[in-house]
């Protein structure tokens, strides 16, 4: 047997100010699968994570909730472990960038690139809030698209035209943190000197260590010249200082990557048999591997294997990157309830379904990949429940009813075993090279033709002849083996329903090896179901708290509290109205002759609507929707005359205009045909 390979994997770090979402999951799902396959080959695979504690939303996100950086990290560690370990993704440490290795691996790397020369200081002028005292990052500073004029725009680009720009450039710039003017003032920053490492970024970036997809958009970043690297953020900021440098620290960018270092070194401390040095050294011959989404290919392809490199560490065996989770086809969304939170999806379903979708989807590409909420109540169904249980479900009976749970040898059928073993290494090379969904085609091919061989022999039928239990028992041991087959390829990603059926099969942790072996002449356990169907009501309940979980955001923000925006408590439909009730709405047309943004509103427009015989003040919840207000001016909608106005903390509403749509960017204005003339009644 080849010698064990000895391989160290890491998946991105999560920000310690969030929760984990299913778009998360899918990269640690992935990583976990690949990893628990080198454990069964019985490779030394060993899999560190951490939090990416660092940085100033972090330290803002603290302040708002009045409590230190050190206790904000501290809960979100513990929620994202959790979530983590009950989606059963098991790390071998998952630890935090705020940690002392960390500090200690991230001043050594500084320094060792400073003495080399990689290190290059000077002056940047930068906005700088003066109430809060602190330089603002782009995202913190908010004003007036320098393009289109659309307002509450972020400092690097517009949302609204997408054109981007420098802070610089906004008009009517502002701290998105107190909401002072900010002011331009000069800091002395430190920088990486990513040049020096050109010749060898262009080596290493097409050594096979990346996809050919993300080599090649490398290779443009790198055609195109590389900037130095902008490492240092003044205080007050979260992380660690800079050595020799007080008030300087170094960006959160620098120190995260060094955080998978400083897992594995604090994992060394407790398990002897692995060294830090054997895997770092710079001619390692173990195996480094980070999975990665595409959104970070930058830090970890130009950034991280040059601050390696300049420090005298290796560099990655190779990044494995991942494309992006869309829900039903689009962006994952908040109104649409498709934004779920990996506590949500816990609250109503197993993690093994999602699990095995998410593998029966991945291939080795950096394409996205679509959680189709039917498709994935459907193919769980049919793949886990319908082919691959139900053998097991088939057999197990015959075998405990007629041989008193005995499973006798058996040596029938050498074509369909012959199949079986056949498709072994290529099942194995899918999973080695991350091609999940072809190494998952392939097991259920053979749980089809494991099905259609029961089928044929249909011990049922069999079973009430006479004479015929020998042959019952062989057909049924055959089966049963073959399921044990099947379990142990699906082994990474059930690891759950693996354990239940090894408890079944009563026997120990099974590896790849047993699939060399057959049982025979053995006891099994009683039966119990392996895993149930998906209920759609279930998926369907866990969108609804999805959504729910917005309403909770929504009424901690500030517009909607008390005295806010008034949104109204609605009624439920009634099931029927009478004509009546409907004709006595006064359904008109109206123009909108002026829209604006309300001061201190987070969420409503001013609109001055022209009646035909009047004009009304209407404020309405669409800003989400419709962020440049003037666009909307000059346009039809419909207006519902009749409604008690309303007194809101912004002025009094008249009446209210109709819209479509979940809410959020897909609030959609009804308007009528052309032809129609403000005043004209709807009928
Ligand atoms: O993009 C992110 O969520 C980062 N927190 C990932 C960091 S990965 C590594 F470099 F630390
Ligand atoms: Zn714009």
């Amino acid at each position: 047997m080849s010698e064990a390979r000895k391989i160290l994997v890491t998946s991105a770090l999560p920000y310690a100010n969030g929760s984990i979402h299913l778009g998360h999951m899918l990269e640690y799902i992935q990583t976990d699968m690949w990893v628990r396959y080198q454990k069964l080959r019985g490779n030394t695979c060993t899999y560190v994570c951490a939090d990416d504690a660092h940085g100033s939303a972090i330290m803002l996100r603290a302040e708002k909730e009045g409590i230190t950086p050190e206790q904000l990290i501290a809960n979100v560690q513990t929620e994202h472990m959790t979530d983590f370990a009950d989606f059963l993704v098991d790390f071998d440490n998952f630890h935090s960038t705020h940690a002392e290795e960390n500090r200690e691996l991230s001043t050594a790397i500084y320094l060792k690139l400073r003495d080399n020369g990689h290190i290059a200081t000077r002056s940047v002028t930068q906005y700088f809030d003066p109430e809060k005292g602190m330089f603002l990052a782009d995202r913190f500073i908010k004003g007036t698209c320098p393009k289109c004029a659309a307002e509450d725009q972020y400092g690097d680009n517009c949302e609204k035209c997408g054109a981007t720009y420098e802070p610089t450039e906004l008009k009517n710039p502002r701290s998105a943190i107190s909401g002072a003017t900010p002011v331009l003032k000069d800091s002395k920053h430190f920088f990486f000197k990513l040049p020096d490492f050109e010749a060898m970024l262009k080596e290493w970036t097409r050594s096979g260590a990346l996809q050919e997809s993300v080599a090649n958009k490398i290779a443009e970043w790198l055609d195109g010249g590389l900037q130095e690297w902008d490492i240092s953020r003044d205080a007050p900021y979260f992380g660690f200082e800079i050595p020799d440098e007080p008030g300087k620290y170094f960006y959160v960018w620098l120190d995260a990557p060094v955080g998978y270092m400083a897992s594995f070194k604090n994992l060394c401390a407790r398990r002897p048999e692995l060294d830090f040095d054997e895997y770092w050294k710079k001619d390692s011959t173990a195996e480094l591997y980070h999975f990665i989404g595409k959104d970070i290919i930058n830090f970890h392809a130009l950034f991280w294997p040059a601050m390696l490199e300049g420090a005298g560490f290796r560099k990655p065996t190779a990044l494995n990157v991942h494309g992006y989770l869309t829900v039903n086809g689009q962006k994952m969304s908040k109104s649409r309830g498709t934004f779920v939170k990996a506590r949500t999806y816990l609250d109503h379903l197993n993690p093994e379904y999602l699990r095995y979708y998410y593998a029966s989807k991945l291939g080795r590409g950096v394409d996205d990949l679509d959680l189709n909420l039917e498709d994935f109540v459907q193919k769980v169904n049919s793949d886990l429940v319908g082919k691959v249980v139900n053998i097991a479900s088939r057999c197990a009976g015959f075998i405990h009813k007629g041989n008193a749970g005995v499973l006798v040898s058996t040596d029938i059928e050498p074509e369909l075993r012959a199949s079986f073993s056949e498709a072994l290494p290529s099942i194995a090379d899918a999973y080695e090279k991350r091609d999940f969904a072809r190494a998952m085609r392939e097991v259920m091919h053979l749980a089809d033709l494991a099905n259609a061989w029961i089928a044929d022999k249909a011990p049922w039928a069999l079973n009430k002849a006479e004479g015929k239990q020998a042959e019952v028992q062989a057909i049924c041991a055959l089966g049963i083996n073959l399921f044990r087959q099947l379990i142990i390829l699906l082994k990474p990603v059930l690891p759950n329903l693996a354990k239940a059926a090894e408890d079944f099969l009563n026997v120990a942790p099974l590896s790849w090896t047993d699939l060399d072996t057959q049982l025979a002449n053995h006891q099994l356990n009683p039966f119990t179901p392996l895993m149930t169907r998906i209920e759609p009501a279930k998926v369907e309940a866990m969108v609804e708290a999805s959504k729910e979980d917005l309403a909770a955001t929504a009424e901690a923000s500030q517009d909607s509290a008390p005295g806010g925006n008034g949104e109204l408590v609605k009624e439920p439909l009634a099931e029927t109205i009478d004509f009546n009730t409907f004709a006595a709405v006064d359904l008109r047309i109206a123009l909108i002759e002026k829209c604006e943004f309300v001061e201190g509103a987070d969420k409503l427009l001013r609109l001055t609507l022209d009646i035909g015989d009047a004009k009304r003040n209407v404020f309405s919840g669409i800003k989400s929707a419709y962020p440049d207000p003037s666009k909307l001016e000059g346009r039809l909608t419909l207006y519902v005359a009749n409604l008690a106005a309303r007194k809101m903390k912004f002025g009094v509403s008249e009446g209210m205009v109709l819209a479509a749509g979940p809410g959020g960017e897909e609030i959609y204005l009804l308007s009528p045909d052309s032809g129609a003339k403000p005043g004209q009644r709807v009928h």
